[in-house]
């Protein structure tokens, strides 16, 4: 039996190179794995917590869909669908809700940074707390357990999340007898937390990305705007510390990788070094770029994919729910 292998991305800003190299690069890498079965999803209802304009939104969400497909995600080997589309998650996550404790949410660390943030501005500290960002860990649980998955790859930063998943599935289960399956995270200690434009983590909230997709001339602008130090040209640089080579790493072949360290080490301008990241990052994305710009293009083709994969996610979790209903006392 191969194992249910979960994760989505919510619908909340344009896909950066960090989402890449860090959620969709590993997660296609464990899709091509014999044991996996994969499923990906558009986190859609998880993005409305935060994003509240309607056109912006379905645009992203068919983004994010496009983007998948671009990189090479084969629809027919995977449950590939939008969360909105599979309603069972939604009565699962009031179930859920029924098991979770109101002090588990409490700790949840998005709605606790949003706590200690109105507590700094000496604000209400439920100031701009919607119900959305209070309960989005059930919602995830719901995600996860609906589809009895096993491993969820996910970054540091979600693994609170599937742990309160397990937490919720080991309630309802003591209660019931083992309904849930019980989720692993799997995060890639390997793969790179990638730097942004300033230094920071590269992040939407801090406005410091480089695009997937940008058109050539845009990535070379903003390749152009990495933050270097003032050391002349000819000097040696330390490649370790450099966000170019860092960046150049994740798009160039081993041979490459070390003959640009060499030149680091015995002196290159940061505006070569630059213009060198340029042209492997260009050299691996012109392809995708294309295919998302196509896809992008037919939102009605995006759409019967999606529903397919919603299809295929439904019938894992109809017959999954209406056991789960019995169990708890409905009739079904
Ligand atoms: P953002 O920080 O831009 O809001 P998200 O929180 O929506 O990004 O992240 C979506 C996925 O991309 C997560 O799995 C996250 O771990 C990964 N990710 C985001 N930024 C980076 C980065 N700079 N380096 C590596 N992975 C990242
Ligand atoms: N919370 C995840 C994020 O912010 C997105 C997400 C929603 C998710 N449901 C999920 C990830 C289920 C893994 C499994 O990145």
């Amino acid at each position: 039996m191969k194992k249910t292998i979960l994760t989505g991305i919510k619908p909340t800003g344009q896909i950066h190179l960090g989402n890449y190299i860090g959620a969709i690069k590993p997660a296609l890498q464990l899709a091509k794995q014999k044991e996996f079965s994969p499923a990906y999803f558009v986190a859609d209802y998880h993005g409305l917590t935060k994003f509240h304009q309607a056109d912006e939104f379905r645009h992203l969400s068919y983004g994010i869909a496009a983007t998948w497909l671009a990189l090479g995600l084969v629809p027919e080997e995977t449950i590939f669908y939008r969360q909105s589309d599979v309603p069972e998650v939604f009565e699962l996550n009031w179930i859920l809700a029924c098991f979770a404790s109101k002090g588990l949410m409490n700790r949840a660390h998005a709605y606790k940074a949003m706590v200690d943030n109105n507590e700094k501005m000496e604000r209400n500290a439920d100031f701009g707390v919607n119900m959305g960002i209070y309960t989005y860990p059930i919602l995830m649980a719901a995600d996860i357990l609906m589809l009895k998955t096993e491993v969820v790859p996910v970054g540091k930063d979600q693994i609170q999340h599937v742990e309160i998943a397990r937490d919720i599935a080991e309630s309802f289960n003591h209660v019931y007898g083992d309904a849930f399956v019980l989720p692993e995270y799997l995060v890639q200690e390997e793969v790179a937390v990638l730097p942004g434009l300033d230094g920071r983590k590269m992040s939407k909230s801090y406005n410091n990305t480089i695009p997937l997709f940008e058109e050539p001339k845009k990535l070379q602008k903003l390749i152009n705007k990495i933050q270097t130090d003032s050391l002349p040209p000819e000097a040696p640089k330390d490649p370790e510390s450099s966000i170019i080579f860092t960046l150049y790493q994740q798009f160039a072949s081993t041979v490459e990788v070390e003959q640009m360290r060499a030149q680091y080490l015995s002196g290159i301008s940061w505006g070569e070094a630059k213009k060198e990241l340029f042209i492997v990052m260009n050299r691996f994305l012109e392809e995708p770029r294309e295919n998302y710009k196509e896809l992008i293009a037919s939102p009605e083709r995006l759409n019967e994919i999606l529903l397919e994969g919603a299809q295929k996610a439904r019938t894992i979790s109809a017959p999954f729910l209406k056991e789960i209903k019995e169990k708890i006392g409905f009739s079904v």
